[in-house]
C-alpha cells in the first residue's frame, strides 16, 4: 500500500502539473504580434464595437466611446452585427469587447473577426468582461486579439474587468454560488475607472504608435477549450424549450441567440444549432424559457437580478 508521504508527493505534482502553464515550445505558447507598420498615428475616428448578452460588455463598450469623445475622437460604437464591416478601415483604431464564455471568446465573436475585410496596420485593442475566477480572462482578450491581427491589425493593448457571473447554473437551484454573490456588486465606481483609464492609455498608445506583443499560454484547466465545452455542457441540459403560453414574443430571445436557433412563429428552439449561450433565459422577461439543467431548471439573469433586488451602477456619462 502507497505510504502518506508517497501519497502527499504525487498529489502535489499532479496540483502542479494542473494548474501550470504548458511550457513555450510546446505548441500551447502563442506569441500575438504584427509585422505591418502602424498604419497611423493621428486618431481621429475609432470603432468600439461589442458582443454582449446580459449588458455589461456592451456598458464597458459605450463607456470606452464616451471617454474617447471627450478626447475629441468621432466614435462608431455598436453591436458587433450592426457593424458595417465594409466600413472598418474608416477608422483608425478599433477596440473588440466580448464577455468571456467557457474559458473562451465565444465563437460569435471569432466569426465576425474571421469575416473582417483586411485591416492592415490598423490599430487594434480588446477588452473582455468576466465573471469567473479561474483567471481565464487574458487568454480570452489574447484570442480577439489574435483574430484581429490575422486581418492585419496592430495590437495596442488588452483588458479584462469582472463583475458578476451570468451562468444561470451559478445561482440556480440551492444555493448562489460564493464567487458569485461575492461580485454582485460588480461593476462600480473604481471598475469604471479603470474602463477610462484603459481607454486613456489606449490613445496615448496610438499617438505614441506604441505596439504591443501578447503571449498566449494555456494552463491545464484551459486545455477544456480544445474539446469543446459547449458540447461537455449541453450533455447536462435534460430540456430546452419556449412555454407557449407565457411568451409574449417580445422578441428578446431571437435578438440575442447568436446563431438563429429560435423560431417564435412555431415556438421552437433548434438544440443543434444552439451554442448554449443563455442569452434565451438570461433575457426573457416573462420566465417562457424553460431549461432544465442537471435535473434542475434554471432562473435567468433578469429574474435572478430581481429576486435578489441587485441594480448595476452606471458610470455617470451613462446616466440619463
Ligand atoms: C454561457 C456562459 C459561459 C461563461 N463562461 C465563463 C468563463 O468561462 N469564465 C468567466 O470568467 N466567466 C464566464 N461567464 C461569465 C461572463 O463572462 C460574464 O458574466 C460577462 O460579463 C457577461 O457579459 P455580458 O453581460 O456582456 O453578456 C460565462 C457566462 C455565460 C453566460
Amino acid at each position: 500500500m502507497e505510504d502518506r508521504r508517497s501519497f502527499i508527493r504525487k498529489s502535489a505534482a499532479a496540483a502542479l502539473a494542473f494548474s501550470a502553464p504548458i511550457l513555450p515550445g510546446y505548441g500551447c505558447s502563442t506569441k500575438i504580434y504584427s509585422k505591418h507598420p502602424l498604419k497611423t498615428t493621428a486618431l481621429k475616428k475609432a470603432l468600439v464595437a461589442w458582443y454582449s448578452q446580459t449588458g455589461n460588455t456592451e456598458r464597458h463598450g459605450r463607456l470606452i466611446a464616451k471617454t474617447l469623445e471627450v478626447h475629441g475622437i468621432e466614435v462608431t460604437a455598436a453591436e458587433l452585427k450592426h457593424v458595417d464591416i465594409e466600413s472598418v478601415n474608416d477608422h483608425q483604431l478599433i477596440i473588440i469587447g466580448s464577455p468571456v464564455f467557457y474559458y473562451d471568446t465565444p465563437d460569435y465573436v471569432k466569426r465576425w473577426t474571421a469575416a473582417l475585410p483586411s485591416i492592415n496596420g490598423m490599430p487594434v485593442a480588446s477588452y473582455v468582461t468576466f465573471g469567473g475566477p479561474e483567471g481565464n480572462q487574458y487568454n480570452a482578450a489574447c484570442a480577439i486579439i489574435e483574430g484581429l491581427v490575422e486581418k492585419g491589425g496592430v495590437p495596442l493593448a488588452l483588458d479584462a474587468f469582472m463583475n458578476m457571473g451570468t451562468f444561470p447554473p451559478v445561482w440556480s437551484g440551492d444555493e448562489v454560488k460564493a464567487h458569485t454573490w461575492a461580485t454582485r456588486h460588480l461593476p462600480d465606481a473604481s471598475t469604471y475607472r479603470r474602463v477610462r483609464e484603459y481607454t486613456k492609455e489606449i490613445i496615448r498608445r496610438v499617438a505614441r504608435g506604441q505596439r504591443a506583443k501578447f503571449i498566449k499560454t494555456m494552463n491545464a484547466r484551459e486545455f477544456s477549450t480544445l474539446f469543446n465545452p459547449v458540447w461537455w455542457t449541453k450533455k447536462f441540459v435534460d430540456q430546452h424549450h419556449i412555454i407557449r403560453d407565457k411568451c409574449t414574443e417580445c422578441g428578446n430571445c431571437v435578438d440575442k441567440c447568436p446563431v438563429d436557433a429560435i423560431d417564435l412563429t412555431n415556438h421552437t428552439i433548434d438544440r443543434g444549432a444552439c451554442e448554449l449561450c443563455f442569452g434565451c433565459i438570461n433575457n426573457c422577461p416573462a420566465q417562457a424559457i424553460f431549461i432544465k439543467y442537471n435535473g434542475q431548471r434554471l432562473v435567468g439573469y433578469l429574474d435572478f437580478m430581481k429576486e435578489h433586488h441587485l441594480k448595476i451602477t452606471l458610470p455617470e456619462e451613462l446616466n440619463g
